[in-house]
């Protein structure tokens, strides 16, 4: 693979917080952590910490993370990983998320030293609300949000899983404060573009907000691992495993596309897949894949190091688009 293409940084929206194209999430980092933390394995710290230094060494500078991961295990397992990595605070950015479910706004404000305390010195460049059910209006969680960025306690305001509607009232409601609405993050990949049609990503597009892709790989199913290997299934139980059962032969074709220019590229499917997210439509998309183990790490990092052609990505698209 050519591996010297420069890795370009993009501003989180109309911030001056600057990012890969890629970063790491690191929600699977939140195994033995309440509700969430139960659909993921333990991972080790140390192991944990051979992940993020993986990424870092593959250029990526930011990191995803949530309250609602393991209710700080994940925070906390990320700011564990950068120190060990030798990394300060001002060398990487690091989103994380209030988790709003049964709650108001009023809890932004008496949680977040909650998770400043996780990321035990690690500042946070980005604050999302991550799902839009909460009692509150948009309007009040961004006020206590513009709050927060006034009292110097986080550095942008983002939104997660938020529909077009929503998204205006969100950035309405931050303009007035002076404060640009930093992003959406929401699920999209090329098995899931739902929001090319829902008006997210036109929204984004003409608000000046990035589009943080989440389930980049389609939890692994766009990497080609079970089209290749089958028998990976039979290890698997519950929802996961159906899902991928499911969809395994629909979404042939487009494997075999994505096959065909990981050849080319010296790459693999799923730096393909990364590869197309972050291309396909300029610099608005930015993607956080996961990853249980380092390998999987390094390839996302490397997925920023070539470009698909537009004719390629048309391709793909266009195989995508008839599964
Ligand atoms: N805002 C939200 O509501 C929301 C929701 C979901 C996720 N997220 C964020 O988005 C991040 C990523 O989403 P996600 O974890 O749902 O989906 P994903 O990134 O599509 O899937 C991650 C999983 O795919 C497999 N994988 C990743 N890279 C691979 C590679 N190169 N080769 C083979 N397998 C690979 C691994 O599974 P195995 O461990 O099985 O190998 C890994 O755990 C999360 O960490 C989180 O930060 C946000």
């Amino acid at each position: 693979m050519e591996t010297n293409k420069k890795i370009q940084l993009t501003h989180l929206g109309k911030t001056d917080i600057l990012v890969t194209p890629i970063g790491l999430g690191v929600m699977e980092m939140a195994g033995g952590g309440g509700l969430i933390g139960r659909m993921f394995p333990i991972i080790p710290q140390e192991e944990k910490n051979a992940i993020i230094k993986a990424a870092l060494d593959g250029g990526i500078n930011w990191f995803d993370t949530a309250e609602m991961y393991g209710a700080g295990i994940s925070e906390q397992s990320l700011a564990t990983g950068l120190k060990a990595a030798g990394k300060s605070d001002h060398e990487v950015v690091i989103a994380t998320k209030w988790q709003p479910f049964l709650r108001t706004a009023g809890n932004i404000p008496r949680t977040i030293n909650d998770r400043l305390h996780f990321l035990g010195g690690y500042s946070i460049g980005n604050y999302m609300i991550h799902q839009p059910y909460s009692f509150s209006s948009p309007e009040a969680e961004m006020n206590a949000m513009a709050n927060l960025m006034e009292a110097g306690k986080i550095r942008s305001v983002g939104v997660s899983n938020f529909d077009p509607a929503r998204m205006r009232r969100a950035h309405a409601a931050l303009a007035i404060r002076g404060i640009p609405l930093a992003v959406n993050q929401v699920r999209y990949s090329l098995l899931n573009r739902q929001i090319e049609t829902n008006g997210v990503l036109d929204t984004a597009k003409e608000l000046g907000v990035t589009i943080i892709a989440y389930t980049p790989v389609a939890r692994g199913l766009l990497t080609g691992k079970y089209h290749k290997d089958p028998e990976l299934l039979d290890r698997m139980s519950g929802w996961r495993k159906a899902s991928l059962q499911r969809n395994i032969e629909r979404t042939r074709p487009l494997i075999n596309a994505m096959d065909e220019f990981a050849n080319k590229y010296e790459a693999t499917i799923a730096q393909v897949a990364l590869n197309w997210l972050i291309n396909f439509n300029g610099e608005i998309v930015v993607t956080i894949p996961g990853a249980t183990k380092v390998l999987q790490a390094e390839e996302s990092a490397g997925a920023m190091k070539f470009r698909l052609s537009a004719d390629e990505m048309a391709r793909l698209d266009e195989v995508s688009h008839k599964l």
